[in-house]
């Protein structure tokens, strides 16, 4: 199949594209590179069946070249966005505006072409939750702008959804959605405007403090990168369910059952690493979800679909990729 993957420069766009080419897809990638990097992509730079475009994918031209270069577009795997915490407080207009713009346009040229299109949506779509585990209709809950703006990104997801569900109901779109809970694993991002298990792990490696988000309680259910490009790869090819269930207009949570708190995630980065850092408690995120743990029931029997590597062991992992690095 011909495959567009916006934002395949970027951590899960970049795994996604390596999985494809391997099953004998063509790809091309359309990125600005505003959060990824061309090394993330050395690894198919050169493959006969590889390609790139460099630009903002809610710029139509910019999907309309992919498109010429693979000769034709069969699936369309969405994944452009402005991700990170830190930008959701930040900067909530460009959050807002490049998620939806991206997705917009996204929307019309699949809808147009009459190609498949998977859109990376997330569990924040459901603002504010109480009840766990999070089945993929539960409903959504925003809080006032007032008094912070973190749903800035959430909201957009929750946008994006609609905009397809639209696109599925209205313009025959073939558009499925999926819910990555906490992905992790090599290229993810460390740093300011990273993700949490990369941040830790450079803490240790630089021997600084771990430095928890208020008491670190809050609890996630990371997941291991290829168990959520299998899950993602698998909504793209399906033509139904592999229980025989429709899946133009479904919406799928992927992501592991092991819920562990922030403060045990940084003491499996201390176990893993060996590092003599310590665990200090900061200023927390406003808005801060402080439980995340999907029902992943409609993926398994719809997409065959579990998590399959532990926490421990994935983060082992990372060290070893940081320490290559
Ligand atoms: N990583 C996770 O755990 C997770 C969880 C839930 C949802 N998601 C969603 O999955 C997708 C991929 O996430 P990720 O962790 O790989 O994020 P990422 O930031 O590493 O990748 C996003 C990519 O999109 C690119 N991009 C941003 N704006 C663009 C634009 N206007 N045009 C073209 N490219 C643009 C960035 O340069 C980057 O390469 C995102 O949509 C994210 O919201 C990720």
């Amino acid at each position: 199949m011909r495959c567009i993957v916006t934002g395949g420069a970027g951590f899960l766009g970049s795994h996604l594209c390596e999985s494809l080419l391997a099953r004998g897809h063509d790809v091309c990638v359309v990125d600005d590179l505003f959060r990824g990097r061309k090394a993330n992509m050395e690894d198919c730079k050169g493959m006969p069946d590889f390609h790139f475009v460099l630009g903002d994918c809610a710029d139509i031209s910019k999907m309309e070249k992919a498109e010429e270069k693979l000769n034709g577009v069969d699936i369309v795997y969405h994944l452009a966005a402005i991700n990170g915490t830190r930008y959701f407080n930040e900067r909530p207009d460009l959050v807002i505006s490049v998620n939806l713009r991206t997705t917009d346009t996204v929307v019309k040229f699949a809808s147009e072409r009459g190609a498949r299109l998977v859109f990376t949506s997330s569990p924040e779509a459901y603002g504010i939750q109480n009840v766990m585990p999070l089945e993929e209709n539960a409903e959504g809950i925003c809080p006032s702008p007032h008094s912070h703006l973190r749903h800035s990104y959430g909201a957009s997801k929750y946008l994006g959804e609609i905009l397809v569900q639209y696109a599925v109901r209205e313009r025959g779109l073939d558009g499925r959605i999926v819910r990555p809970f906490n992905g992790y694993g090599p290229r993810l991002k460390g740093g300011e405007h990273g993700q949490v298990s990369s941040i830790f792990l450079q803490q240790c490696h630089e021997e600084k403090d771990i430095t928890l988000h208020g008491d670190g309680e809050q609890t996630r259910c990371f997941t291991w990168y290829s168990d959520l490009i299998d899950g993602i790869v698998a909504l793209g090819e399906l033509d139904e369910g592999v229980d025989g269930r429709p899946l133009r207009g479904s919406s799928f949570n992927i992501g592991s059952k092991e819920e562990v708190s922030i403060r045990e995630l940084a003491e499996i980065a201390l176990k893993v690493s060996g590092s003599i850092s310590e665990i200090t408690s900061g200023d927390g995120h406003p808005g801060d979800t402080p439980r995340r743990v999907p029902d992943t029931s409609a993926a398994e029997a719809a997409l065959g679909w579990q998590a399959t590597v532990g926490i421990e062991e994935g983060m082992h992992r990372c060290w070893e990729w940081m320490l290559a690095e």
